[in-house]
């Protein structure tokens, strides 16, 4: 044997070997294993979780006194609202001091015992990080509005008079959608693209970002795992302060997500803190695309792990929805997500209305099937799932018909606003009771005592009269209950890992009624059909489920099968395990 051929077998010997070890490589970057990926998150609204002192309001210790049934769900992180002390213009996302508690909520030594008293049990805490704006309470911005010369000035945004009006800004939840408010102290304008409370901070100034590098470094050092960055894709601004086309507030986030430096600040909140501890990362909102979603995400880019997309809780409307759209929708997302990135699962929150008054049937009917198969569609999706608190009882929207039962800062100001330009007040009132924010910000529903067990007190919001059938204590020990059911779903997504990184795979694109798709893994493969309908659905099945096991369902005896298709009764939900 020559020199050439032992040349020749050594370079072959090399390119197999080393295809061997890409594949393993390939593998385990798409399995890039995460606890974050692989997390539940449950949602935590505090001010209506539990009231520990009977003043009304949910409070730090109220959490604390739930936390066995907390543990009980399953899931493996929390995501709490901010608890930051706050002057609650936006119910806490107006902040006045980020190292401490809002007193309504209780003490920091309250929180060093829930942080405990979470990772004892073995759950992972996510705060909120809400520095897109502070309240106009905060200490640097009573300095900023001070004079044009204060050292605190550069801190917020200011447009000075004599340069006559700025351009037109849009505020989410301004009286007048005016995001620039005029201050006669220094007779100067500032920027608040939320309420007039809540000012923008100048991301642009260093020192803002250092000082926010600086909350979230003491955060992370009292052990806490996780934020979610508030609103932050619109954090960097055009401080040229073009003009905006007329009418650009119909899609505003086309002209204020992902503008200047954002991925710059990004980067460098990753270089000096992101990256210095154990704690994951999620955007609130993911840009105008998937290429700005993957900027925000991709793991060369260094900035966050999460996106959190709103695209499919934005597909619910007073009029209902299509079935074909929503499964369009989430299967755009996936296949986009596939390689690179990763995403949440949810389908509420509480800047939404209750998930089964949107995607659901909340008919005494319907109710707890249909919430039991929306629970499936989000625990069995790729991504991870953001689950919000009630949902797991099946908790309804309350549906207000008076403005004063509202508390919301942007339905009073949109109420306020409707008013003053000779709007529809009647049909403003309607679409509120629909999609407000306070359907889901109602008490939650613990047992059948006065306020559902929220309060001894007078509650900030009034709870919800259906908690004599829809409650904690009720669903706890009937094994039948959307409760339950919750809890099971849980279990499921945990023992299989399929549910989290296989490969996702939609069935029947165009069944209007049912949303069929597998999740595939190199061990196991899991079909899910779901019947988003209040009537029989049939779905034909591709795959051979005469030896397939039976994982889950929400009916209480087996789908009716023939050989080539399922007949799914109301909202029936099942899952199989498929033979691989
Ligand atoms: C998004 C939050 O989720 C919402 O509740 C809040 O009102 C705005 N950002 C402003 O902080």
């Amino acid at each position: 044997m020559n020199f050439s051929s032992v040349f020749a077998i050594l370079i072959c010997y090399f390119l197999i070997f080393n295809n061997n070890i890409f594949g393993q490589v390939i593998i385990s970057n798409k399995e890039d294993r995460k606890w974050w990926k692989e997390a539940i998150v449950y949602q935590i609204y505090p001010r209506s979780f539990k009231d520990s002192d009977g003043d009304g309001i949910g409070d730090l210790k109220g959490i604390i006194s739930k936390l066995d049934y907390i543990k009980s769900l399953g899931v493996t992180a929390v995501w709490l609202n901010p608890i930051y002390s706050s002057p609650n213009d936006d119910n806490g996302y107006d902040v006045s001091d980020y190292r401490n508690i809002m007193k309504d909520f209780g003490t920091m030594a309250d929180f060093d015992s829930l942080l405990k008293g979470l990772h004892e049990r073995g759950i992972k805490l996510i705060m909120d990080l809400v520095v897109n704006h502070s309240s106009d309470e905060h200490e640097w911005f009573k300095q900023s509005r001070r004079s044009r010369t204060n050292p605190y000035r550069e801190y917020y945004h200011w447009w000075n008079a004599e340069n006559g009006k700025p351009p037109y800004r849009y505020s989410l939840f301004d009286v007048n959608g005016n995001a620039w408010q005029y201050d006669s102290l220094t007779d100067a304008y500032y920027l608040h693209y939320f309420s007039r409370k809540q000012p923008d901070l100048n991301w642009e100034n260093p020192k803002v970002r250092q000082e926010v590098f600086d909350i979230m470094k003491f955060w992370a050092d009292k052990g806490i795992d996780g934020f979610r960055l508030d609103a932050f894709q619109f954090a960097a601004k055009d401080t040229t302060w073009p003009v905006f086309p007329k009418g650009f507030e119909k899609k505003f986030t086309l002209y204020y997500a992902m503008q200047g430096n954002l991925h710059g600040y990004l980067q460098q909140m990753y270089n000096d803190v992101l990256s210095k501890y154990n704690v994951m990362s999620v955007a609130e909102g993911a840009g105008n695309s998937f290429a700005d979603a993957h900027n925000l995400v991709d793991n060369d880019r260094h900035e966050l792990n999460m996106a959190y997309p709103f695209e499919g809780v934005d597909i619910a409307s007073p009029g209902g929805y299509s079935l074909l759209h929503f499964k369009e929708v989430f299967s755009r997302w996936d296949s986009a997500f596939q390689d690179n990135g990763w995403l949440s699962i949810f389908l509420s929150n509480h800047d939404q209305a209750r998930m089964v008054s949107r995607f659901g049937n909340d008919s005494p009917s319907y109710r707890a099937l249909s919430s039991e198969m929306l629970t499936t569609f989000i625990m069995t999706m790729r991504g991870t799932p953001y689950y919000y608190n009630g949902d797991e009882l099946g908790m309804t929207n309350i549906r207000f018909t008076h403005i004063e039962d509202y508390k919301d800062v942007q339905t009073l100001n949109g109420y306020q606003h409707e008013k003053n330009i000779g709007g529809d007040l009647d049909k403003f009132m309607k679409l509120k009771a629909f999609e407000s924010r306070d359907n889901g910000r109602t008490p939650f529903q613990w047992n059948y005592s006065r306020n559902a067990g929220f309060t001894s007190g007078t509650p900030w919001i009034k709870v919800n009269s259906n908690y004599k059938t829809i409650n904690e204590e009720q669903e706890d020990k009937d094994s039948n209950s959307v409760l339950n059911y919750f809890r099971r779903a849980v279990k499921l997504r945990k023992e299989h890992l399929v549910l989290v990184y296989g490969k996702y795979e939609l069935l029947e694109k165009n069944n209007p009624d049912v949303y069929a798709y597998t999740r595939t893994g190199d061990q196991e493969k899991i079909l899910v059909l779901l019947n988003f309908t209040a009537h029989d659905a049939i779905v034909g099945i591709a795959a051979d489920i005469t030896d397939a096991k039976l994982l889950l369902t929400n009916y209480q005896y087996l789908p009716k099968t023939s050989k080539k298709s399922i007949t799914l009764g109301p909202y029936e939900s099942v899952i199989y395990q498929l033979k691989n």
